[in-house]
């Protein structure tokens, strides 16, 4: 399991310590009939048409925010279609084992989302319930349920006028009510909900917070908005600046890092009946929990990847490798800010070593057709690609 180096730079583009006033240009108040009144007519007209958006049941809706956060909608489409017609209810879901869950969302990433969607259904179904209720206070109890998914999930199928803020709708408010400051510093943050709380519409809650994300889906992008199709205009304080480019302002940016690993995968026995060597990360991980992976480490800086490897082998059979090695190929993957580049290593054993776990909660020598139906994070999955080419 790889440890990420914490000591990364950081340059400031803004001043934090700006004075403590009101960061935007534009009462709410005073634009919001008018406003959620555009954008509500722009999206029945002008709204893609996505899954989720065909029926007002509270579980679809739900996974689908899930799904959405971090992740973009044209990756969501096909997971949320699979997704649903293996889990079709919250019951469906609450009483699947939690393999089968991390399985039907593997290549999404994020699995912590997940697994609180999983727990989330058995709390929902043990406490009798067969759906989402319009109970915000019962819904901040449920793992992974944070403001923007509780908000969403209420407003769109139970019509409940609650604000939202995430990427596209604090792009879009940013540049509406002229945020001349860090959306995502606490204050000003704390200021656009207060302001989304004062611009949604009480008639059409769903459908105005869904026409938000899809204006800065479409319209208000971070470059180039289309200012002149734009049914927000009238009242946007960032298009008659002349300058909407410039909202909302850059926080802090982060430089990438780069880490190269190795990774040492292990089989045992003839190509018909092959099996190979997997440790499976602890629930507890910060990062794919519970997902199966090959034996892989970081390579130190000081440290050549062949020593890297042999040290990976001694510390996971206590004993060096008992097999010569031949290098695959390469697997690149970025996690944040961290760009990962994995040099894939294989090793045919004579014997089933019994490994150590390592930081892992088990092992387990696996045959091809069983790794196929493992939970394994996308990088993996790209290492299997390439050993299976080989075992063909
Ligand atoms: N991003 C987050 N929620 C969304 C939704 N309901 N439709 C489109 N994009 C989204």
């Amino acid at each position: 399991m790889i440890s990420l180096p914490r000591s990364i730079s950081v340059s400031k583009k803004i001043n934090s310590s700006l004075p403590n006033r009101l960061p935007g240009s534009v009462n709410p108040v005073e634009i919001q009939p008018a406003l959620t009144k555009a954008l509500v007519s722009w999206f029945k007209k002008a709204a893609r048409d996505l899954p989720w958006r065909h029926s007002n049941d509270a579980y679809r809706i739900w996974v689908s925010e899930v799904m959405l956060q971090q992740t973009q909608v044209k990756t969501v489409i096909a997971y949320f279609h699979r997704f649903l017609a293996r889990f079709p209810t919250v019951n469906d879901l609450a009483h699947a084992p939690e393999e089968h869950v991390l399985h039907a969302w593997e290549g999404l990433g994020y699995y912590r989302r997940a697994r609180a969607l999983h727990r989330a259904a058995q709390s929902l179904v043990q406490a009798g319930h067969q759906n989402l209720p319009p109970d915000p206070s019962l819904l901040a109890t449920l793992p992974g349920m944070g403001e923007y998914t509780r908000n969403a999930v209420l407003s769109q199928a139970h019509a409940m006028p609650l604000p939202i803020v995430e990427a596209n709708s604090q792009r879009v408010l940013a540049r509406i009510l002229g945020v001349k400051d860090d959306p995502s510093r606490g204050p000003v943050k704390k200021w656009l909900w207060q302001s989304a709380a004062q611009l949604v519409c009480h008639k059409n809650p769903g459908t105005y917070n869904q026409a938000l994300m899809e204006l800065g889906a479409l319209i208000c992008t971070p470059q180039k908005p289309a200012c002149l199709v734009c049914p927000a205009r009238p009242w946007c304080a960032a298009a008659a600046s002349g300058d909407p480019e410039s909202l909302p302002l850059k926080s802090v940016r982060a430089q990438i890092t780069k880490v190269s690993e190795i990774c040492l995968a292990c089989s045992q026995g003839p190509q018909q009946s092959r099996r190979w060597l997997l440790l499976r990360r602890p629930a507890s991980a910060s990062r794919w929990a519970g997902l199966w992976e090959f034996p892989h480490c970081e390579v130190p800086e000081s440290v050549t990847p062949g020593k890297t490897m042999l040290d990976l082998a001694l510390s996971l059979f206590q004993a060096p490798l008992p097999a010569t090695t031949t290098t695959l190929g390469r697997v690149k993957h970025a996690i944040t800010r961290y760009q990962v580049e994995m040099q894939v290593e294989v090793a045919h054993l004579k014997n089933q070593l019994q490994p150590t776990s390592l930081n892992h909660d088990q092992h387990q020598w696996f045959t091809a057709p069983q790794i196929v139906q493992l939970p394994l994070s996308a990088p993996q999955r790209r290492v299997w690609k390439l050993l299976s080419n080989l075992s063909e």
